[in-house]
């Protein structure tokens, strides 16, 4: 009962509205629920940006713009939580039942990122000091020999292999589960909780794929909550020690540390997974850019941020205005909500010539939005793009010659972009 409430009021009332708005012709909608849009959504992208820089959609307002993105990322008048005071009565109490710790996911409070300051703030400010610059450069040589590892045992097999499941989902869930002190041998139950959370993050999700979610969330809660109790008795030298040791006066709730760790795990590999695999594949369609990477491998670095802007990993995010705000001409009333198309604003002709072209050389590939922006802006951005440069270098010495050899399955994700299955030939 609990989970057709929760499912009701996070998934199921926004589902209507997307339906209908699906059956009307809004592209929103259209993008959200038909697979075969959200599979190839660029088209749709250029439809919705005719119409101008923010538009209305069945979800609010929604923006295709680099520019109107940035500001509104940016901006203090608009935050990503929303104001459950204003909510109806009803609402204001099925919501109460998303407070059950067991069944929290990433994109509900506590979790950093649908949090606002100052709880935002305090969060942050307690894990950015495992993603500086200088902590993640002293990763490198991990990234490395994990990536040479997984290619070593790739060496045997002869014939096709599903490079998602051998290596693209492999390297991040492997680097990530180091960082954070979790054993490795439990990575194929972080996958499976993995790709539950992912499928949270998409608005109106369908009650049968929440029900599956939430079940795989309860299991990663119950490791979680086994972890922390041993690592509390037997700590290491790693970030989850520390988070769960701190000192009273800085000290997360139990709440709080489960919706940390569980982002910190799931940010840090399901989007990752998708940037490698968009990049075999891309490059796959490219190959004279593929050559001219092997030829010089200093490309790498610029290949990985164009790979970031042509095909966003996370295509979009949203945000509510907390006060009436003008934005590009018109005002955006306080509680409305605009999507903000992250892979529509990488493709802005305002900012990237020929935006559809793919081209690891081109000079401004960096100024994209796919690490988001403002004070949510990914933390965890020099991680993903270390592991994008080595874990591509790596593949392309190794494996020279590999192929895609059958058709790539897209994950059956909205919010998130990459591949579930990617068939490749390695000689
Ligand atoms: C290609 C890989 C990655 C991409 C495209 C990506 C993208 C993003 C985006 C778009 C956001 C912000 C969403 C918003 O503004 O609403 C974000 C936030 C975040 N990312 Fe990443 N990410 C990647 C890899 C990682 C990795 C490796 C970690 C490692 C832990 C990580 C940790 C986080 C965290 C903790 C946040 C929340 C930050 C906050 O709310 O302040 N991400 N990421």
């Amino acid at each position: 009962m609990r989970t057709v409430v929760r499912w009701a009021v996070r998934h199921g009332l926004p589902a209507v509205y997307l339906q209908r708005g699906a059956r009307d012709g809004d592209p929103l909608g259209r993008l959200l629920r038909d697979r075969t849009v959200s599979d190839e959504p660029y088209d749709l992208y250029e439809r919705l940006r005719a119409r101008g820089p923010l538009t209305p959609s069945s979800l609010g307002l929604v923006t295709t713009s680099h520019a109107v993105a940035t500001e509104i990322l940016r901006s203090e008048n608009f935050g990503v939580g929303w104001d459950r005071s204003a909510a109806p009565g009803l609402i204001r109490w099925a919501l109460r039942f998303g407070d059950e710790l067991d069944a929290t996911g990433v994109a509900e409070p506590p979790s950093m990122l649908v949090v606002d300051p100052p709880d935002h703030t305090r969060f942050r400010r307690l894990v950015s000091r495992a993603f500086t610059p200088r902590a993640t450069a002293a990763l490198e040589p991990a990234v490395q020999r994990i990536a040479d590892a997984l290619l070593d045992d790739l060496e045997s097999t002869s014939g096709p292999v599903d490079l998602v499941e051998a290596y693209a989902a492999q390297l991040p869930v492997l680097v990530i589960a180091d960082l954070l002190g979790v054993p490795l041998d439990r990575r194929a139950d972080f996958l499976r909780w993995g790709a539950a959370a992912a499928a949270t993050l998409d608005p109106g999700l369908p009650f049968r794929r929440y029900v599956s979610a939430e079940r795989a969330l309860r299991a990663m809660h119950a490791f979680l909550r086994e972890h922390f109790a041993r690592l509390r008795r037997d700590p290491g030298d790693d970030l989850v020690s520390r988070l769960v040791g701190l000192p009273d006066e800085e000290a997360l709730s139990e709440r709080e540390l489960h919706a940390m760790v569980m982002l910190l795990l799931g940010a840090g590999f399901e989007t990752t997974m998708n940037l490698l695999g968009n990049a075999v594949v891309l490059l796959d369609a490219h190959r004279d850019q593929w050559a001219a990477l092997r030829a010089d491998p200093s490309g790498w670095a610029g290949a990985v941020e164009e790979v970031l802007r042509h095909d966003s990993p996370v295509q979009l995010t949203g945000r509510s205005a907390k006060a009436d705000v003008p934005v590009t001409g018109r005002t955006v009333r306080a509680g409305t909500r605009v999507t903000v198309l992250l892979g529509a604003a990488n493709r802005d002709p305002e900012v990237f010539q020929e935006p559809a072209r793919f081209d690891v050389g081109r000079a401004n590939a960096r100024d994209h939005l796919a690490f988001s922006g403002g004070i949510h802006y990914c933390l965890g951005a020099g991680l993903a793009r270390l592991e994008g440069v080595v874990g591509l270098r790596a593949l392309s010495e190794r494996f020279p010659a590999l192929r895609v050899s059958g058709r790539p399955v897209r994950r059956d994700l909205r919010t998130l972009r990459g591949f579930e299955h990617l068939p490749v030939v390695l000689r």
